[in-house]
C-alpha cells in the first residue's frame, strides 16, 4: 500500500507509529511523488526523528517478443546508478526544508557519489544495489570517503555536510 505518497497518508502513519513507538524512527519516503520536500515536512511534523531517501522509482519494461511486461507484476522498482540524478535532487531539495537528519542513498556506488550525497545535506548514506555488484562496497565507500576528507584536509564530514 503506497501510503507514502501524500502528505496526509504519511503523516496518519508516522503519528501512529509515534504514538507507539520511542526509540529512533527513520522515515523512508518514496521518490514517486511531486513534491518530497513537503512529505518530508509531514513526517517531521508528525514526530519523525530522521527520513531517508530515495526508495525506488516505478519503472517498467516489455518483452517485445510476446509483447508484455517483463515484470509479472507490470511494474517494479528502478534502482542503481540510473537513479543517482534524481535521488541527489530529492536530497538536497528535503534538506534544505526540514531540521531532521536526512539518510541519502539513490545509485551510491563510490566514495564520490557518496560525497555528493553528503554536500547534497545527508547526513548519513546508505548503499542498497552496488552490493549486488561488490558485497565489500560499503568498506571501500567508507575508506574512499575517509581519504577523500584526508586530501581536502578535512577533520570532520560534518565540514562538507550540506555545503552545497
Ligand atoms: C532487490 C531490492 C529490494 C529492496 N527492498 C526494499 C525494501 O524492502 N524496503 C525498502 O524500503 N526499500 C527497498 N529497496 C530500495 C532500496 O532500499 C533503495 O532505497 C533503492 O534501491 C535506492 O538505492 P540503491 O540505488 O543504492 O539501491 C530495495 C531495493 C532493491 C534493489
Amino acid at each position: 500500500m503506497a501510503f507514502g505518497v501524500t502528505c496526509g497518508g504519511a503523516a496518519t502513519i508516522v503519528k501512529a507509529v509515534r504514538q507507539h513507538y520511542h526509540k529512533t524512527m527513520i522515515v523512508k519516503l518514496s521518490p514517486n511523488v511531486t513534491d518530497i520536500a513537503s512529505i518530508a515536512r509531514a513526517c517531521e511534523d508528525e514526530g519523525a526523528d530522521s527520513v531517508s531517501l530515495i526508495n525506488t522509482l516505478m519503472g517498467m519494461a516489455i518483452d517485445i517478443e510476446h509483447r508484455c511486461p517483463k515484470l509479472s507484476i507490470r511494474t517494479g522498482g528502478l534502482s542503481g546508478p540510473a537513479v543517482k540524478p534524481v535521488a541527489l535532487r530529492m536530497v538536497n531539495d528535503v534538506a534544505k526544508s526540514v531540521r531532521i537528519p536526512v539518510v541519502g542513498l539513490g545509485g551510491i556506488s563510490t566514495a564520490e557519489d557518496a560525497i555528493e550525497f553528503l554536500m547534497a545535506g545527508a547526513t548519513a548514506i546508505q548503499i542498497g544495489t552496488a552490493n549486488f555488484l561488490d558485497p565489500q562496497i560499503t568498506i571501500k565507500v567508507r575508506d574512499g570517503i575517509n581519504d577523500w576528507l584526508d586530501r581536502h584536509g578535512c577533520q570532520s564530514v560534518s565540514e562538507i555536510i550540506g555545503c552545497v
